[in-house]
């Protein structure tokens, strides 16, 4: 359907679509790029156990498209039997674990195996043996194949998430032969940000190398059936949006506010001035250790929207998460003020000017990729109804796709349309 060039105002989030449960920095891996700042002395809180229910019951009655589990490494986070226990409950929102594969155990395979909704699994790998050993440690790269293919029989759509860095960045494609052979639905390549561990030595990738991977994933892309297997670049905020369907992962980073993250220390916070886990500024709506999520939540979409005007333009955000542009000065202001803090701690913005945020015209983008028309998708959706979960907001509405986590920015007629099946 052509949208006619309308524009879609997504800066007045109602509540989030996507949460992101950081559930402990505890982890078995020390990666040098760790936005997390995990490792394995670690002795600080997690995420208890007990907040579990609540967090899950929160987010199914918002009406929350998905909650990323994350750490650290979630496996070794002792609240993980209680997410299979309140996961019971779930219906409208989807879970999704990621995980570095190395601590899998038949105990966890089975707590796995009977949380509800669990929809996809995904694992770190970073390349092929030396690339991911380099970044992981010996041993590594064996011990993640072998555990992926255990998942893989727990849930069957497990999608492979590498860091690109100034080695990784080299061969990835290799990787992404061997894992459509394996039978993974997707491949991200995530460009590596500057926060956590990687303020303490960069490594990250040049503006050419965006262009030069970009270039060779959209050739790559042109042989692979998008039905079978994704290769995603996540270089939202680099390279152009070519569509208003794309995964969560580009969608909370390139329209701020509708992402909520919950901290090991309890502290729910959004990610407008952020980068990886560095905060510009103070974006904490509470703590779910003194106050029900509920509570937290509540006053979300006038806060969120308040906050907005805050946020960094696009040249700024990519400076600071991937040192491309020539503004140094900012880099240096950042290293000063926030690399000497306890990145939990939000650090106040010093004075500058912020842009004003502007209306997002993307109407005139077509509604997917590949082609597809919202009338050739109609007889998908209506086939797999269960697959989708749509929510209406102010002006124009969502679709998630639950097995690719794609999401889809809908106007009103189209969300009236799919609606209506
Ligand atoms: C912090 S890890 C936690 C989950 C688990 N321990 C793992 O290794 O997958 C979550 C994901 O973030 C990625 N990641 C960590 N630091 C990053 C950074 N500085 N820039 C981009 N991605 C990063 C990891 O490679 C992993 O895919």
């Amino acid at each position: 359907m052509n949208t006619n060039g309308r524009i879609f105002t997504l800066d007045q989030p109602s509540t989030p679509i996507h949460i992101n449960l950081d559930t402990t920095r505890k982890c078995n891996l020390s990666c040098w790029y760790c936005h997390a700042s995990a490792g394995p002395f670690y002795k600080g809180p997690a995420v208890s156990a007990d907040k579990v229910p609540e967090i899950l019951a929160t987010a199914e009655a918002m009406r929350c498209f998905d909650i990323n589990v994350t750490g650290g490494e979630p496996l070794m986070w002792q609240g993980l039997e209680a997410l299979a226990d309140a996961s019971q409950d779930l219906d409208f929102t989807s879970l999704q674990i990621i995980t570095n594969a190395t601590t899998v155990t038949d105990r966890t395979l089975a707590i796995l195996e009977r949380t509800k909704n669990l929809k996809r699994i995904i694992v770190s790998l970073d390349g092929l043996e030396d690339s991911h050993d380099r970044n992981r440690g010996k041993g590594m790269y064996q011990r993640t194949i072998t555990n992926l293919q255990r998942l893989k029989d727990v849930v069957d759509n497990i999608t492979v998430i590498s860091v690109l860095d100034q080695n990784s960045h080299i061969g990835w494609q290799e990787l992404t032969e061997l894992l459509m052979k394996i039978g993974v639905r997707q491949h991200h390549l995530t460009p590596v940000c500057f926060t956590g561990h990687a303020m303490n030595g960069f490594d990250g990738l040049t503006q050419d190398q965006f262009t030069k991977i970009k270039m060779e994933a959209d050739s790559m892309n042109a042989h692979i059936d998008p039905s079978q297997f994704l290769l995603v670049f996540n270089d939202t905020l680099v390279n152009e949006m070519t569509s208003r369907t794309l995964n969560m992962h580009k969608f909370v980073e390139r329209f701020k506010g509708w992402l909520t993250i919950v901290r090991p220390d309890g502290n729910v916070r959004t990610n407008i001035c952020t980068w990886g886990r560095t905060w510009r500024f103070d974006e904490t709506l509470g703590n779910i250790n003194e106050t029900p999520l509920t509570q937290i939540f509540d006053g979300y979409g006038p806060k969120v929207t308040n906050w907005l005007q805050h946020r960094f333009t696009t040249e700024e955000e990519v400076t600071r998460k991937f040192h491309i542009g020539d503004n140094i000065e900012l880099i240096q202001q950042d290293i000063a003020e926030v690399g000497a803090s306890n990145q939990d701690v939000a650090v106040a913005i010093s004075e500058r000017e912020y842009e004003e945020l502007d209306e997002i015209v993307i109407g005139h983008l077509p509604l997917f990729d590949y082609g597809q028309t919202l009338e050739t998708f109609k007889p998908i959706f209506t086939a797999n109804k269960g697959q989708y979960r749509l929510r209406k907001e102010n002006g124009f509405g969502f679709m998630f796709d639950t097995v690719t986590s794609k999401v889809s920015i809908l106007s009103e007629e189209e969300y009236e349309a799919l609606a209506q099946i």
